[in-house]
């Protein structure tokens, strides 16, 4: 997993819960990178699991809820991270519909070391997207926050509404509706 990915995570950490509970993580999580992360370094995805639990426990908060809050914020730090990736949308749905095609393919070949998941289009109208999340990392709750906050970053709403295709996660059928005007 890429080093952005657990910078931002400490950062969202620091200032929702304090800098006590980002070290606290850390200390318990016992990782072989000592927490130290550069945003073009890569980690074992192990790293941001240990991380999560940690963090569940600590605050007594599901660990879902959390990996949703943390799409939210990563968001805002992919996007300052890669503005021109962004700034070439104008509406949150190009934007979703083009994850797979445009900007997952960038950050490929930006990081070729990247893990990324696979989002493949069933259906697409002028207002809804249907499509399914695949990775080995089940992390469609982190999928749910960044389709959020997507449309937050246009001034729109949606409703979003996720179907679990296996017990563990790692095939989910979205649903997106952009809420009328
Ligand atoms: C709504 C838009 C997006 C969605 C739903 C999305 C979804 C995801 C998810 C779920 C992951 C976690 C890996 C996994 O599940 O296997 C991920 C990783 C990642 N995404 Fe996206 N993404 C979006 C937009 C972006 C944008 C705009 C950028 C930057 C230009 C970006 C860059 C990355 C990077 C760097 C990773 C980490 C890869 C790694 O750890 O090796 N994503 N994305």
């Amino acid at each position: 997993m890429k080093g952005i990915v657990f910078t931002e995570f400490l950062e969202m950490v620091e200032e929702k819960f304090g800098l006590e509970v980002a070290d606290s993580i850390i200390e318990n999580s016992h990782l072989p990178s000592e927490g130290i992360y550069t945003s073009v370094g890569t980690y074992e995805f192990n790293e941001m699991v240990s991380l999560i639990t940690n963090l569940s426990k600590e605050v007594k908060a599901p660990v879902d809820d959390l990996i949703y809050a943390f799409g939210l914020y990563l968001f805002n730090g992919l996007s300052k991270a890669h503005p021109e990736v962004i700034q070439s949308y104008s509406s949150p749905l190009s934007l979703i519909y083009s994850i797979e095609d445009h900007i997952h393919l960038h950050v490929k070949k930006l990081y070729p070391d990247a893990e990324l998941p696979t989002f493949k289009i069933l259906e697409q109208t002028d207002n809804s997207l249907t499509m399914i999340y695949s990775s080995s990392r089940g992390l469609y709750r982190l999928a749910h926050g960044l389709i959020e906050k997507s449309f937050e970053h246009f001034n729109k709403t949606a409703t979003v509404n996720f179907e679990l295709l296996n017990e563990n996660g790692t095939e989910v059928k979205f649903n997106i509706v952009q809420d009328g005007e």
